[in-house]
């Protein structure tokens, strides 16, 4: 791997990934501007911000779909530290990182065990020859990527689907085979493009579960982005707000959500804000009352 630091710790050591400055522009849109953050290892982290802040461009430079214009990340893998923005884009999936896409990415017509063997394609080890003449350590590695398919299929309770077409299955289904293919190449940073959008409020509840048993049995770290900020507050350790690519605001879930940066860029200026909120108010107590608000 080129461009290596020089081993996987940093100055804290608990930093997974550290992006720095990030810059994107399209044309005339500036999509990122300025913006740095930290991943701690184990947590959830997560970006919220309104429709075109920004996220999704974030997301893509981490998985080198997207060069940054500006600044850069560098990501303290378990076998290796790295200048991730140098990166080729093949070799992301090699150094720990899986996603999931806003828009479902899966191969429809193949069932979701074929997609869940896709998944584990960057775990193999063995070369043409061995596969070739499938020698004892070629079956050994498939018996191991079996097993781990499996654990991913019970953790997530796909049992039942196992050889189902990708293309018969309801959209909530999709979304968690989406996440299993991401879990069967064992990440070490999972990055999950609004996990929720589509799902309804029960399928909602079952993601937070699982983003949940992800972080806390697998011990695997998470970066998400999402709107249901029901969902981030149940699952997030730390909240980065954007908008129009920017910094807005960082903390817990609660500090984020209650910043007046925050409140006026998801609903307009704060003063609308407090006004909705004594309007409710008095539409409430007049309700009571039994008087025309
Ligand atoms: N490939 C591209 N070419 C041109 N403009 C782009 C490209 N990708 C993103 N943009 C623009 O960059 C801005 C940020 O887009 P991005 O998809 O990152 O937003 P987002 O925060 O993920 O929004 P949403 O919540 O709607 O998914 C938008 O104005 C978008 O139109
Ligand atoms: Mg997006």
């Amino acid at each position: 791997m080129s461009n290596p630091t020089s081993n996987n710790t940093n100055a804290s050591g608990d930093v997974l990934l550290s992006a720095r400055n990030l810059s994107v522009r399209f044309g005339g849109v500036l999509a990122v501007n300025d913006v740095s953050f930290d991943v701690k290892r184990g947590e959830v982290f997560t970006l919220i911000g309104p429709n075109g802040a920004g996220k999704t461009t974030v997301f893509n430079l981490i998985s080198r779909i997207y060069t940054p214009t500006t600044g850069s990340i560098e990501y303290f893998g378990r076998n290796q530290s790295c200048i991730l923005t140098d990166q080729a884009p093949h070799s992301v999936a090699g150094l720990g990182i899986a996603r999931t896409f806003q828009n479902i990415e899966l191969f429809e017509h193949a069932s979701v065990l074929q997609n869940l063997l896709i998944g584990r394609h960057t775990h193999k080890r063995t070369g043409f020859w061995a596969e070739a003449f499938f020698t004892t350590s070629v079956r050994q590695a498939e018996i191991e990527s079996r097993e781990k398919i499996e654990q991913v299929i019970d953790l997530l309770d796909l049992q039942h689907y196992r050889d189902t077409l990708v293309a018969g299955l309801p959209y909530g289904v999709r979304k968690v085979v989406e996440l299993a293919r991401a879990l069967c190449t064992e990440p070490e940073l999972l990055l999950l493009d609004e996990p929720s959008s589509g799902l309804n409020v029960e399928e909602t509840e079952d993601m937070a579960f699982w983003i949940g048993d992800i972080q806390q049995e697998l011990g695997i770290t998470v970066l998400m982005v999402e709107h249901d900020m029901t969902l981030v507050s149940k699952v997030s350790d730390r909240v980065l707000a954007m908008a129009q690519g920017e910094e807005l605001a960082s903390g817990t879930p609660r500090e984020v959500q209650t910043d007046p940066g925050v409140i006026e860029a998801y609903l307009g200026t704060v003063d609308d804000v407090s006004g909705l909120r004594r309007q409710a108010s008095d539409t409430a107590a007049a309700t009571a009352t039994g008087a025309q608000p």
